[in-house]
């Protein structure tokens, strides 16, 4: 949440921290500010809403200055004004900060401050951090007659002992202008290392086109860049050695290229993601899947009697379909907690449990704090992330990258359906270790392999499925009912549409329709209703019925072609038959693409939103 990106080089800083911001737009868009230093003195330009509402006013100031630093704000303290807009300068108008996280007590340090005199412009948390760094600052100068570096690295250090929270910060200081400095905890934060350049950014995307040699910084760590260099410290002042990444994507990777919205062209890369999840992770004799990356031995794995899966909202979906396919497949016990609630619950653990934390990308707080709890606790904790580097992915024992390439829609596509395919795989990893048989394996492998193509068939239902989002676009409601697996995609189903659309929206497993929300059911709410070939087909058609009989709208989406009975739903959605396996992520194309073509229909912007962020690292 929150976007920041600084830059020191030979280039005009303004240009490049727009292009940085716009990438990082999707981590919030209430509000977006950018400060360069020139001759001495900052010039900040501020806007609510957009990237776009600044591009205008930043361009035409037209500033020759090789420094500068930039933020794209989801709100937290203080409402959507320019005043609470980053950067915030300190009250002496010696530094400038950018900040992304939450400073818990800002309200203590403010009053501190204030009685000492200090004038405060904005509501916000972040502006206490900055004035109280400057306080700091000012101190240091006058007692100890150190160079302003390591004055203003020695005040930073005490701030930064004092405040309690999260942060990723950018910080420039009037009297060192050719120097920018970084510093984290509890949010992310990355160097960019160019040539004749660097740059600081909360996520690696910003830095597209510019450089692919990154640096990332862990809690605790501070970093003081120039155009040719940069140094970290921690935070007793010890020096770190970097070690620099070269991240694989190519910019086209995160460009729109000839689609509309990112949503729809991360959920038309899906038979690519699914693909990717999949390159080099079957057997030789193809009876079972392998994961390079799991830095546990087999025989350990052995004896594993139970596995805990945490995530959050999409994420969390996922782990409920590994939680049904395990079972199933692996007849290993698994349960799947909110990450959230998880870290704070304090739940007993048996010691032979192994620990999943799946997020897309790897820096929510929750799943990585519960991730923290579970490694506190002495549990081994394995993770399903999609962006290389992340926070979580650097932290747990080892793990499973999905390879999805960049996903910047805040609606979470192909990154879900890769997790789910993941998770199949990890449930026939599983079952083959146990007792799974060689030929059950390989129907598997075979059936998972042709997922990718599976996928693109459903895709060609684009204009079907376009056509019946905007049938029922202006219904107010709508009830999302699925069995087993599908019920994981029926929670996933009303998440997208209620996200996108802003239309409420409920999962529910089919049966427990009855017991409640039953109430609903009107013409005013349509119903999907997932309707897979199964010894539980019949029963799935009688919630069908169900709804009919009460005059509710139904969108039936189901692998049973012809035994389907036609005249049981307003509108059908056909999606190949498949192993059961497969079937969550054939079953999770069409509610995509309703959710984002409803969207549409209601003039919503689909890859921003409102309220939302893609990357939630506040509590
Ligand atoms: O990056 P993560 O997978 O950890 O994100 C978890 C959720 O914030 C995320 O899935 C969110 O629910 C999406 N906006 C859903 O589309």
């Amino acid at each position: 949440m929150c976007g920041i990106i600084g830059y020191i080089g030979k280039q005009k800083a303004s240009p490049i921290l727009l292009n940085g911001l716009q990438r990082l737009e999707y981590r919030g868009y209430d509000s977006a500010g950018l400060a360069v230093l020139e001759k001495g003195q900052f010039n900040a330009l501020k806007r609510t809403g957009r990237v776009e509402n600044l591009r205008k006013p930043v361009l035409a100031a037209d500033s020759q200055a090789r420094l500068g630093i930039s933020h794209t704000r989801w709100a937290t303290h203080g409402g959507v004004t320019e005043a609470n807009a980053h950067p915030h300068v300190s009250w002496d108008g010696r530094l400038a900060l950018v900040h992304n996280g939450v400073i818990e007590n800002y309200k203590a340090i403010k009053r501190e401050l204030e009685a000492k005199g200090i004038e405060f412009k904005s509501e916000t948390d972040s502006e206490a951090l900055v004035n109280l760094i400057a306080y700091f600052y000012n101190l240091e100068l006058k007692e100890s007659g150190k160079s302003h570096k390591q004055a203003l690295l020695q005040a930073l250090r005490t701030a930064l002992y004092q405040v309690e929270g999260t942060y990723g910060i950018g910080i420039m200081c009037t009297d060192l202008p050719e120097h920018m400095i970084g510093a984290r905890k509890g949010s992310p934060l990355v160097i960019g290392v160019g040539k004749g350049e660097n740059l600081l950014a909360s996520d690696v995307t910003a830095f597209a086109g510019r450089t692919q040699n990154v640096v990332y910084l862990s809690d605790g760590q501070i970093a003081y860049l120039s155009e040719e260099d940069f140094e970290i410290t921690n935070i007793d002042a010890e020096t770190v050695s970097p070690h620099i990444d070269t991240i694989s994507w190519d910019i086209e990777d995160a460009e729109l290229g000839a689609y509309p919205h990112y949503m729809l062209k991360e959920i038309f890369e899906q038979p690519m993601a699914i693909e990717n999840a999949m390159r080099g992770r079957f057997s030789q004799d193809g009876s079972t899947a392998q994961f390079g990356g799991l830095n546990i031995d087999p025989r350990e794995l052995r004896q594993i009697d139970r596995i805990l899966f945490l995530g959050c909202g999409t994420a969390w979906h996922s782990c409920l379909v590994a939680e049904y396919l395990i079972e199933k497949y692996a007849r290993i016990p698994v349960e799947v907690e909110y990450a959230s609630e998880f870290r704070y619950r304090n739940a007993p653990l048996d010691k032979n449990t192994l620990v999943f934390t799946v997020s897309q990308s790897g820096e929510t707080i929750d799943t990585l704090e519960a991730q923290r709890e579970a490694k506190r606790k002495g549990y081994r904790v394995l993770g399903i992330t999609n962006v290389v580097g992340s926070t979580i992915a650097r932290e747990n024992d080892g793990g499973i990258y999905q390879h999805s390439g960049p996903e910047i829609g805040v609606a979470s596509t192909k990154a879900f359906t890769a997790q789910v395919h993941i998770a199949a795989m990890l449930a026939l990893y599983l079952g083959r270790m146990r007792d799974m048989s060689f030929s059950e394996g390989i129907q598997i492998v075979n059936a998972l392999k042709k997922a990718p193509g599976m996928v693109a068939q459903v895709l060609n239902q684009t204009e079907h499925i376009k056509e019946i989002a905007e049938r029922f676009a202006e219904k107010s409601d709508y009830l999302f009912l699925g069995r087993q697996a599908m019920f994981p995609i029926a929670l996933e189903g009303a998440l997208k549409l209620k996200e996108v659309s802003y239309i409420h929206a409920e999962g529910y497993p089919a049966a427990e329709m009855k017991h409640g929300p039953i109430a609903l059911i009107s013409p005013e709410c349509p119903t999907v209703a997932f309707a897979m070939k199964s010894e539980i087909f019949q029963k799935s058609l009688a919630n069908v019925q169900e709804i009919r009989a009460r005059k509710g709208p139904v969108i039936a989406i189901t692998d049973a072609g012809k035994d389907f009975p036609a005249d049981l739903a307003d509108a059908v959605i056909e999606i190949p038959e498949a192993h059961e396996v497969v079937q969550p992520v054939l079953a999770s194309i069409p509610v995509q693409l309703l959710a984002y073509y409803t969207a549409l229909a209601r003039n919503c912007d689909v890859d921003k939103p409102r309220n939302l962020a893609k990357s939630v690292t506040v509590e």
